[in-house]
């Protein structure tokens, strides 16, 4: 654990043209520096860095941050390597937190793991090549299934001799402790004390993690017997958690980044045959379905996720769910279904490279139409098992995080269903709000901020209180409002308006009313900042210029270096410090506008309603609507003269 302190002392002491400098050449250009972006291909150079700010950004593919994440992105490195290693350049002395005698024991334990499942990474793949099972069984095994050495040597494949307890029995000759060879799974612990092998008798796939350690096996057997499970894989221990490894993804790391891609398969073979036949961008989840952790992971090197399916439609369909957790999370989804009988182990060892990759470019489609294919195949003409499809699609889209890619595949949908547009639009629009609504209902209410004295003797004037929004209106996404406020916040979040900070003003504003932003990385930023706030009377905006997520430092440095031309009040690009009169008016009108977009959207949501409904029902939505509409008459009231 690195403590904030450090961290400051790492981001004061880093000069970001220095860092980058390291890693590209810069030129200099007035109080900035340029280069060609390395993040992007490009001719000429739109990658600006700013020393003052000690941010930089590419003006071609928008790509920003600092010094930090840039080593992350260059480097590939989580955000807490990547100060270590700025560290490091200054010699800021990285003191982690003092750890407690239990998890100083408990690191122990992990390396001891660790060091463990190497040397049996090693046992294995020695037995593989110099004893003579091995020889005859486990690689004439590989051999057989075409592996080449380099690839038996890349992914240091081993054998387990088929005796009970070799492994075990060299392992504690070699002064391996018992608990750790039970801890790792390697052995298991018999009643009579006595350990036994629990791969013995298979041929080894180890598993890596993202930075290239072995944490588990897996290990097939090579009996045809079928009462013998084809696959024995380490247990969840200190250092596996199958929830967030991926099998292959510490070899396929940096072909996912160059093409910007990745091929997710089943199978330990798959990811195998797929790297021998060059496509290196494979990673496979090994016969789980995904979790959200293995999805963060590929994130961390590409949004572009390709799916590849044998053709065995109850495995398909099986799997379906697995990847609405892909959408969820905001990748673009691909699909390949091969050839019938096929998987990509065999598909690729029959094929030349080329083949197979022209037989993804042509039979790759999204997701969204393959899904539905699938579902209508099987539905045939009966309008009922249509109707459910439907469903079943609109729920895919609407766990679409980005507007623009759902209103695509609602487009595609729409004529793969042949249903109106508007009707997907309405059904994704409403499951939308329900969520949101549920996840805003859910979320834990806050603490009030205690408001601020300003300084000054002269009796502060009365705070505005912008109208209350009726409970019953349902949150909507209004990006630019939501944007607007958060750039206050950010902006100006410390200074003084009313007789209190600007901060405090607009969070009581928003979430004294269980209003909450929909826009994910605002909702985090707003929240973030509310905390910090409850702990501090001013936040120390570096907080999210140095956020360990990309996101919110994107965001932010973007909000606060970029020519913000959103609101009409900022005429110019560096605007000092707005004096406390402007933020009178202008913050109160930033919430203003917010609040006048949700209702204005509650109250035509009402009107659509109101259509075909007579007698109570008729009542209970007037009686809503008068009430919404005495709300938007006083925000437009207030939007309409000067606050003071
Ligand atoms: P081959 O049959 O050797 O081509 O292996 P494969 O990797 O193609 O296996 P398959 O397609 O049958 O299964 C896909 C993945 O599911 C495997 O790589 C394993 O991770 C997992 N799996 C398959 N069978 C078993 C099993 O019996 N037990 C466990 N735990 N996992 C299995
Ligand atoms: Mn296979």
């Amino acid at each position: 654990m690195i403590d904030q302190a450090t961290i400051d002392r790492i981001m004061d002491a880093a000069r970001i043209e220095e860092v980058i400098g390291d890693y590209i050449t810069l030129k200099k250009r007035g109080a900035n520096y340029t280069a060609c972006c390395p993040f992007h291909n490009e001719k000429t150079p739109s990658f600006s860095v700013s020393p003052a700010r000690g941010i930089f950004k590419c003006f071609g593919c928008g790509k920003a941050g600092t010094a930090v994440t840039f080593v992350m992105a260059h480097e590939n490195t989580t955000y807490w390597e990547a100060l270590k290693v700025v560290a490091k350049k200054y010699g800021v002395d990285v003191k982690e937190r003092e750890l407690s005698p239990e998890e100083q024991q408990h690191n122990n334990d992990r390396e001891s793991m660790m060091i463990t499942a190497a040397y049996a990474q090693d046992y294995f793949t020695k037995t593989l090549h110099n004893h003579v099972d091995g020889k005859n069984i486990g690689m004439a095994y590989f051999a057989e299934r075409g592996f080449t050495k380099a690839t038996i040597d890349k992914f240091q494949l081993g054998y387990c001799l088929d005796s009970r307890a070799a492994f075990s029995n060299t392992a504690l000759r070699d002064g391996y402790k018992k608990e750790f060879l039970v801890k790792t799974g390697l052995s298991v612990e018999r009643n009579n004390g006595e350990l036994i092998d629990r791969f013995f008798g298979r041929v080894i796939f180890p598993i890596h993690s993202v930075s290239g350690r072995v944490v588990g096996f897996g290990g097939r057997t090579l009996k045809s017997d079928k009462s013998v499970p084809k696959y024995v894989n380490s247990p969840e221990s200190e250092i596996y958690h199958k929830s967030n490894t991926l099998y292959g993804i510490y070899f396929a790391k940096k072909a996912m980044m160059q093409s910007d891609k990745c091929f997710l398969v089943e199978g330990y073979t798959d990811v195998i045959s797929m790297h021998q036949a060059g496509i290196g961008n494979a990673v496979a989840s090994s016969g789980t379905s995904l979790t959200a952790d293995q999805i963060r992971l590929i994130k961390r090197f590409t949004p572009n996720v390709t799916v590849l399916y044998d053709g065995d439609a109850a495995g398909i369909k099986a799997s379906l769910r697995g990847i609405d957790m892909l959408l969820e999370e905001g990748l673009n989804v691909k699909t390949l279904l091969l050839p019938d009988g096929e998987d990509p182990d065999s598909f690729a060892k029959s094929r030349s490279v080329t083949e197979f990759t022209d037989f993804i470019s042509q039979h790759e489609e999204d997701f969204i139409s393959f899904k539905t294919k699938i579902l209508l195949s099987d539905s045939k003409n009966d309008p009922i098992r249509r109707a459910e499809v439907i469903t079943d699609m609109v729920r895919s889209i609407a766990v679409i995080p980005e507007a623009i890619p759902r209103s695509v595949y609602i487009r595609e949908c729409s004529k793969l269903m042949e249903i109106g547009e508007d009707v997907l639009t309405g059904e994704v629009a409403k499951l939308r709000r329900k969520k949101l609504y549920d996840d805003a209902r859910d979320a834990p209410r806050p603490r009030e901020p205690q408001p601020t004295a300003a300084a000054g003797d002269a009796a502060p004037p009365e705070a505005v209180h912008t109208p209350s929004i009726p409970a019953f209106v349902e949150n909507i996404f209004c990006r630019e409002q939501e944007r607007e406020l958060i750039y206050l916040l950010l902006r100006f979040g410390n200074q003084s308006c009313f007789s209190v900070r600007v901060s405090a003003y607009i969070i009581n504003e928003i979430a004294g009313e269980d209003l909450s932003f929909q826009n994910l990385v605002y909702r985090q930023i707003f929240e973030e900042y509310r905390k910090l706030l409850e702990a501090s009377e001013t936040v120390d905006i570096r907080r999210f210029i140095n956020h360990p997520d990309q996101k919110i430092c994107e965001l932010t440095i973007d909000l606060l270096s970029q020519k913000y031309t959103l609101s009409k009040i900022w005429k110019q690009p560096d605007t000092p410090d707005l004096e406390e009169d402007r933020l009178r008016v202008e913050v109160p009108k930033a919430i203003n506008v917010y609040k006048s977009k949700i209702v204005t959207q509650a109250i035509m949501h009402l009107q659509l309603e109101l259509e075909g409904k007579s007698g109570e029902e008729l009542d209970a939505l007037l009686l809503k609507l008068g009430e919404l509409n005495k709300v938007r008459t006083k925000l437009s009231e207030m939007l309409a003269r000067p606050v003071f």
